[in-house]
């Protein structure tokens, strides 16, 4: 039986518009009790930022984002001096009688430092949550300074002295695995992966994100992409697909697809000029036949009939070009 607490989270989260499982939400209440960051890898767009989001909203606290990227260093995570500030300050003082040890002492005191992310979270007034969004991207040096801070939770600045975390933040981590992170850091962690969603998880995010959406379209719009996510494809559609194609269905008024709507809106979904391209000349005619079978046929409209659907079409294509 569900833990109590785990059941809570869930519902809390899913009164945040954040559908979520047994499993994720055992491993958020996890992270949380335990005190130890959450990390979540899995692939593009299927709800991992999100989490953070989220979680911060259930708790009532800030986020406190740190978006990683190649070159980031760890001055640009911790802190910086406001230069402007301090200029701004020394020429205001030229003519004062102050010395130049207390001029020094007062341009590098805390009103003059700018607070990066994790320097922020530290310092926050009460504990928020910490997202470090696609850790992957970062090179592996800022990863062993990441992995300091998580377990010292302290930061030293040479002019100012050591900073304690007045509050353990909530840490949500993330990648994309465009790298392997390292062993140390994932030893620290809960660890998280987020799939592709099922129909049903799908259907449910759907109808909680684009509200208005008429039920027969929303089922066409989910079991269409758990068949395309079985088919070869440059970049698999993820959910933020799903929902602006969606919303887009939803601005265009309709109600349910056919041939002319999907190639109209093509462009929602894939983002490679091939996917669109396969889509077109390939794809769309059988799947939409497939989908329109199972509609008629009274059949279920679950996962594993999908996922079936969408092997055996992507199988029929390797078959024919030899792949
Ligand atoms: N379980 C869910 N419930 C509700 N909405 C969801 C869920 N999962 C994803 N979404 C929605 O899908 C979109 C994409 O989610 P998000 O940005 O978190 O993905 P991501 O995994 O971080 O993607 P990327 O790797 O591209 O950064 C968001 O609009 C989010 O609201
Ligand atoms: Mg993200």
């Amino acid at each position: 039986m569900a833990n109590p607490e785990v059941q809570r989270i869930q519902q809390m989260l899913e009164e945040q518009g954040y559908i979520t499982d047994r499993s994720i939400a055992t491993s958020i209440y996890l992270a949380m009790r335990l005190g130890k960051p959450l990390l979540v890898e899995g692939p593009a767009g299927v709800g991992k930022t999100e989490i953070a989001k989220v979680m911060a909203s259930a708790l009532k606290t800030d986020l406190i984002r740190l978006q990683c990227y190649e070159g980031l260093d760890a001055t640009t995570a911790l802190y910086e001096w406001n230069y402007q500030r301090q200029l701004l300050y020394l020429k205001m003082e030229e003519h004062s009688d102050r010395s130049v040890e207390e001029k020094e002492a007062t341009i590098f005191s805390e009103p003059f430092l700018l607070k990066r992310p994790l320097l922020q979270a530290i310092t926050h007034h009460r504990a928020p949550v910490l997202l470090i969004d696609e850790l992957d991207r970062a090179d592996q040096e800022f990863e062993s300074f990441l992995l300091e801070v998580l377990s010292d939770w302290q930061i030293t600045i040479p002019e100012i002295g050591t900073i304690k975390a007045t509050h353990i933040p909530y840490v949500v981590i993330t990648s994309n695995r465009t790298r392997e992170l390292s062993d140390a850091l994932r030893r620290r962690c809960l660890y998280l992966w987020i799939d592709y969603p099922s129909f049903e998880k799908e259907l449910a995010i759907v109808h909680t994100k684009v509200p208005g959406l008429e039920e027969r379209l929303a089922r066409q719009i989910c079991g269409f992409m758990q068949i395309v996510r079985r088919l070869h494809l440059e970049k698999v559609p993820g959910i933020a697909e799903t929902l602006d194609w969606a919303a887009a269905l939803l601005a265009l008024h309709r109600d349910h697809l056919d041939q002319a709507t999907i190639e109209e809106t093509l462009g929602v979904i894939f983002k490679h000029q091939e996917d669109a391209q396969q889509m077109k000349s390939k794809w769309l005619g059988p799947v939409l036949q497939e989908l329109r079978a199972l509609e008629e046929g009274g059949g279920e409209w679950n996962q594993s009939a999908l996922v079936e659907i969408g092997q055996r079409l992507g199988a029929r294509r390797s078959s024919t070009t030899g792949i």
